[in-house]
């Protein structure tokens, strides 16, 4: 069936319980067959696999094809939804008739309860639900965006805001989250670079542990853990141009090197789930990849979770030129490794014809219903289904004073410190006049950042709130939004209308900036400039921004650049132009109070960029980790790799950030400069912290294979250490260079060792680096 057919409309709405509750509640009123309350499945005391097979040995085909048929809540959407009434019914009684095996979108204990009531006490052998919902940087409570809290390198600041999101999605109802996305991101046009982890593959792995371990915690049997989703498998982050759904073309070098190493990392962690993608890979959907989901994943890496489509991922294999209809997608799905089906009803409508045709095998669909089941095992629902429904924890966990201490903490080490000339940072609190002006000054709503669950909509603490609350006498605090960003409403929407005429808030912007002796402009994004479907061509501030800034700029040059963005935008004329640069990101909740904390020095900057911030966007996709070209120049005046009109390097590196304080390295040194192929070597470094005040420093050691048979970057992130040091002091830190991070592999996937040179980096950004460099010999 084509997707014009099926009545898809994007709907932008705001939650309404509501009308899930009354959708349920609807059903509740049907009495329950007593008979077939006999042969609802106990659980008992065997091994999870013995229960596994008792419980499928009760199962008709239809009641497995069930299990893997995912349905959305109805009240709130994160994809084109159907808009007919039928298919909505169709939605509902599948709770009864066993024919859905989880949700997603259904939120609240309130609501997750009655839809498991139906589920455990109406269908025939009351199978518990699975609630699924897109946690990504919190539930209530908003932590900085993902690529924001990667800026941090701070893997136990990340995993524990993602335990956080996990007690509070947990308190409320939830099983499951869509996250984390592990996609590397290179190019900023890319709407979602602002859910992942950033353009490096060693960072995106770590990160990527750190926040399966803190989703899922110690046991996923706690009433505190969720199921993590390592997403979206694989390629997503390479949409062509930057265009979401694009097409992704990479070779099979790229892929093992640089897009699966996270999904790997998170798979060796114990991730429970992995989501498919929506593009293609080397012409075959995601979706309906043998290579990727069979292949790769359950064979290779034996990883024995489930696999879940991503949104009508499988319908829309049709609009690939995929599969020739609904039917046949099916087919392909799961014969490659597909499990669950989100939202395409694929498998509700096909599976079983499919079956008896003998298309698809009842082994196949069996092994699919095998890894839902261990999971809801695995869970503790079959033990109780309801433990998750506690109101009581809901009103006491949800958005709790100590995680937005948390949320506070995450937003002042996720800000990266981009320029401070003069040292005009940290701010004086004391006597300065300070004004703070823009469109996100004083906005509450932004800082909360797209993919923001539960968030009460207008609920963060501004960067005005934060300034003023710093500040004893906040009469030396100006405020002028200047221009509105955008006009009209916005939760959710799809489209921004941006204001372009609107200049009447000009002069009391231009009056506050000549009163100032600093002023402090919030400019960027709004929160649904970034995410899914917002890809940009442009990465210049919108709207009346740059106008604003330019004339800002012509009454008081002391100007300290706050930038609330989802991505790296253009920034070079401004950063020129403006004393300071904190790059804030979308900070969460307590964004305002973080952000203070850094420019007022209650917090000594720590971040680093986790993407490469361009000169200009005709330079992406731009990361730092490029091979070398044959003709690296610089050479004589054309026939080299470069541009007529702009460099090659980034405005800002990756890795870059700097402090308050200043760093010195010295003294890089390996145990020794040739040794055995195989045999790890030991690098150590000085760090001093050279300057006037405690600091912390993110230490990076990377490396470049100089010859290989598959050509390496020319560095490579493969070790770093964040460290604090009080002012004149000095650490010497110590990493070890093994296989794991000196081998790579090879397009077909082998992971290899081989012989010759390397070179080692060291420093705080990955441009910045002492160098040596070591001999890995044959043995003989
Ligand atoms: C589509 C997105 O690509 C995916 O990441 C998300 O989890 C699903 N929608 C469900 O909301």
């Amino acid at each position: 069936m084509p997707l014009t057919s099926r009545l898809f409309a994007l709907i932008v709405q705001i939650p309404s319980l509501f009308l899930t509750l009354a959708l349920l509640f609807s059903l509740s009123a049907c009495e329950m067959d007593a008979d077939k309350k006999m042969t609802r499945y106990q659980s008992g005391d065997r091994a999870v696999d013995q229960q596994v097979e008792v419980l499928l040995e009760k199962m008709t085909v239809a009641e497995k094809v069930g299990q893997l048929n995912q349905f959305n809540g109805g009240w709130y959407s994160t994809g084109p939804i159907a808009a007919d009434n039928e298919y909505n019914n169709k939605r509902v009684k599948g709770l009864r008739d066993g024919a859905v095996g989880s949700m997603l979108n259904v939120v609240s204990v309130a609501a997750t309860r009655e839809a498991q009531r139906i589920a455990v006490e109406e269908s025939r052998l009351g199978i518990p639900l699975m609630f699924a919902y897109d946690v990504i940087h919190g539930y209530q409570t908003m932590f900085p965006i993902p690529l924001g809290e990667a800026a941090s390198w701070d893997l136990e600041m990340i995993e524990r805001n993602a335990r956080i999101a996990a007690v509070e999605s947990s308190a409320a109802g939830l099983h499951w989250t869509f996250a984390p996305m592990v996609d590397i991101g290179r190019d900023a046009r890319f709407g979602r670079v602002m859910e992942g982890a950033g353009e490096d593959p060693y960072l995106g792995a770590q990160v990527a542990v750190a926040r399966v371990k803190g989703f899922q915690g110690d046991d996923l049997a706690d009433d505190n853990s969720i199921a993590a989703t390592a997403k979206h498998f694989a390629g997503y982050g390479f949409v062509e141009a930057g265009r979401d759904y694009n097409t992704v073309d990479v070779s099979n070098s790229t892929l093992w090197n640089v897009i699966l190493p996270p999904f790997k990392a998170a798979a060796e962690a114990g991730v429970a789930t992995f989501m498919n993608a929506f593009n293609d890979f080397d012409g075959v959907p995601a979706t309906g990849s043998h290579y990727l989901q069979n292949t790769i994943l359950k064979h290779q890496w034996a990883f024995p979770g489930l696999v879940v489509s991503d949104w009508d991922s499988i319908g829309e294999m049709e609009e690939h030129g995929y599969s020739r209809d609904l039917a046949d997608a099916a087919r392909q799905a799961i014969n490659t490794g597909n499990d669950i089906d989100m939202e395409s009803a694929a498998y509700l409508d096909h599976l079983e014809a499919l079956i008896e045709s003998g298309e698809v095998s009842e082994q196949t669909l069996e092994n699919a219903v095998r890894r839902v089941l261990r999971l809801k095992f695995a869970l503790g629902l079959f033990d109780d289904p309801f433990r998750y429904a506690d109101e009581e924890r809901e009103q006491r966990l949800v958005g709790h004073a100590d995680h937005h201490a948390a949320a506070r903490d995450a937003a002042r080490k996720s800000a990266v410190l981009l320029k401070n000339a003069n040292q005009i940072l940290p701010l004086d609190r004391a006597d300065q006049t300070i004004a703070v002006i823009g469109p996100l000054a004083n906005d509450k709503d932004s800082p909360l950042g797209n993919w923001r669950a539960m968030a009460v909509a207008q609920s963060a603490v501004s960067l005005l709130e934060g300034v003023r609350s710093a500040v004893a006498d906040d009469d030396r605090v100006l405020y002028a939004e200047g221009a509105a960003l955008v006009t009209g409403p916005r939760a959710f929407a799809s489209y921004l209308t941006l204001n372009e005429e609107d200049r009447s808030g000009f002069a009391n912007a231009l009056a506050a900036a000549e009163q100032a002796d600093v002023v402090i402009m919030a400019l960027g994004e709004d929160a649904y400039q970034s995410g899914e479907g917002r890809s940009r061509t442009t990465l210049d501030l919108t709207g009346l921004q740059q106008e604003l800034f330019d004339a800002v700029a012509a009454v008081n040059d002391r100007i300290v650049l706050v930038l609330m963005t989802g991505r790296p935008l253009v920034i070079g004329d401004l950063a020129d132009r403006s004393a300071a640069v904190l790059q804030a990101w979308h900070a969460g909740s307590q964004a305002g109070h973080g952000l203070a904390d850094v420019l007022f020095g209650d917090y000594n900057p720590s971040g680093k960029l986790p993407m490469s911030f361009p000169h200009n966007v005709g330079q992406l996709p731009l990361y730092y980790n490029q091979k070398n070209t044959g003709r690296p120049g610089p050479g004589g005046d054309v026939f080299w790799s470069r541009y007529a009109d702009a460099p090659n390097e980034a405005l800002y590196p990756f890795g870059y950030g700097l402090s308050y304080t200043s760093f010195e390295y010295s003294d890089l040194a390996l145990t020794q400069s040739t040794l055995p192929l195989g045999e790890p070597v030991a690098v150590t470094v000085q760090l001093t912290n050279s300057g006037a005040h405690a600091g912390s420093e993110v230490v990076q050691l990377y490396i470049r294979d100089r010859v290989a048979s598959t050509i390496r970057p020319l560095k490579e992130l493969k070790g770093f250490q964040k460290v604090s040091l009080a002012a004149g002091e000095t650490q010497q830190l110590r990493f070890i260079l093994g296989s794991d991070e000196l081998g790579f592999y090879s397009g077909d996937g082998r992971f290899q060792i081989e012989p010759g040179s390397f070179d080692v980096f060291v420093g705080g950004n990955s441009v910045d680096t002492l160098q040596t460099s070591f001999e890995w010999l044959e043995v003989e």
